[in-house]
């Protein structure tokens, strides 16, 4: 290649919870965007804080700042997910500072690697300040709206199921009940694909609300039939049928239902019951051999729509084919297991309880 135009000036930043595949993606983006296309590609630390304090904390991303990164944890720019620029503690609303700051570092636009709050700043930040983002999925969750997947999902999934089958094995020798508990926030797709994944004979999700009665009986039923063990998967979301409407839905750490539904279950059934919380582990660690695949191919896919000057869009997966769509659209609502789809049927096909049997 002959000498290298500069074409574009972009910036990109990491904002919320991290996950495993964020330094996977800025390698794509700086591999193709830099070194092919010659780009010069700024990343913000810290989300959007790099740019609001007195001094602007910003890296030029360089061959020399990827290297490792497509199996490295976390996010070599550092996140935050409590930096909403629109309402920035004492300082108020600082969007106007956001894009200030980009222009002064000479950034046309920003690719921005998030998950529904960080998609829902970008989105205001488009419509209040003019500031052109390239949103790419990220999050454990599952739960933006248009893509098939987020990076990061399939990691967290991975490292779930490989830890329901290690309590399997201690689970059959003790004759226990062994309650996992994993994250997803409002929404259930953790707990569903490794319950699935797993073997475990309930799974409560936020989209189902249970009545442990429902799951004792499954339990007895597998001890009168000679299993005197049962796994049992709890979303970190998931509400008891009398908890509906009582619980907003933050501060989901302080309720340790793992433990609760333990308990209950112990009291209901007469075996003893042992939580585990997975909780943090699903968001650390190497991004599994999936995820790196999508998180090249989704990096990739942002150097794309800037190239084409297709602003505001987010990268989305739908039915195994990149794409994208308007980031207004992917910032409506969030996504939750769908109850009639295949999943929920296939693992009911199994003998799988959600807790909603005796209704
Ligand atoms: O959204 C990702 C996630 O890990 C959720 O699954 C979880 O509820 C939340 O973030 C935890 O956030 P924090 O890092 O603020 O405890």
């Amino acid at each position: 290649m002959g000498g290298k135009r500069q074409t574009h000036t972009i910036a990109i930043n990491t904002g919320g919870g991290d996950c495993p595949g964020l330094n996977a993606v800025i390698r794509a983006v700086v591999k193709r965007g830099e070194l092919q296309l010659g780009w010069k590609i700024i990343g913000i630390e810290d989300s959007f804080d790099g740019l609001l304090g007195d001094e602007i904390k910003v890296r030029h991303l360089t061959r020399a700042s990827i290297g490792g990164a497509l199996t490295k944890g976390g996010t070599l720019l550092g996140s935050t997910n409590s930096g909403n620029p629109f309402s920035y503690g004492d300082r108020g609303n600082l969007a106007g500072l956001v894009k200030q700051r980009l222009d002064e570092l000479g950034c046309e636009g920003l690719i921005a690697l998030g998950g529904d709050g960080s998609m829902k700043i970008c989105q205001q930040l488009v419509e209040e300040t003019g500031l052109k983002v390239i949103g790419v999925p990220k999050t454990i969750d599952n739960d933006l709206l248009g893509t098939d997947e987020t990076f990061g999902f399939n990691s967290a999934v991975e490292f779930a199921a490989q830890a329901i089958d290690r309590l399997h094995s201690t689970a059959e020798s003790h004759d226990r009940i062994m309650v996992v508990e994993v994250m997803g926030r409002d929404a259930g797709f953790i707990a569903l694909h490794a319950g699935i994944a797993g073997g475990a004979d309930a799974i409560l999700l936020p989209e189902i609300p249970f009545d442990l009665q429902a799951v004792a009986d499954k339990i007895l039923e597998r001890k009168r039939l000679g299993r005197f063990f049962s796994i049992v998967v709890v979303a970190e979301g998931a509400r008891a049928a009398t908890e509906v409407g009582t619980l907003d839905g933050k501060n989901l750490r302080d309720r340790r239902l793992g433990r609760g539904v333990a308990d209950a279950l112990q009291d209901l059934t007469g075996i003893t019951a042992r939580e585990t919380v997975l909780g943090y582990l699903l968001r650390g660690g190497i991004p599994s051999a999936y995820d790196r695949v999508l998180c090249t191919r989704m990096g990739n896919h942002a150097v794309d729509l800037v190239e084409r000057g297709d602003w505001n869009r987010l990268v989305v997966l739908r039915n195994r084919e990149m794409t994208s769509i308007p980031l207004a659209e992917a910032t409506r609502g969030t996504k939750q297991v769908d109850l009639n789809g295949d999943l929920v049927a296939s693992a009911r096909g199994v003998g799988i309880v959600f807790g909603d049997e005796n209704r």
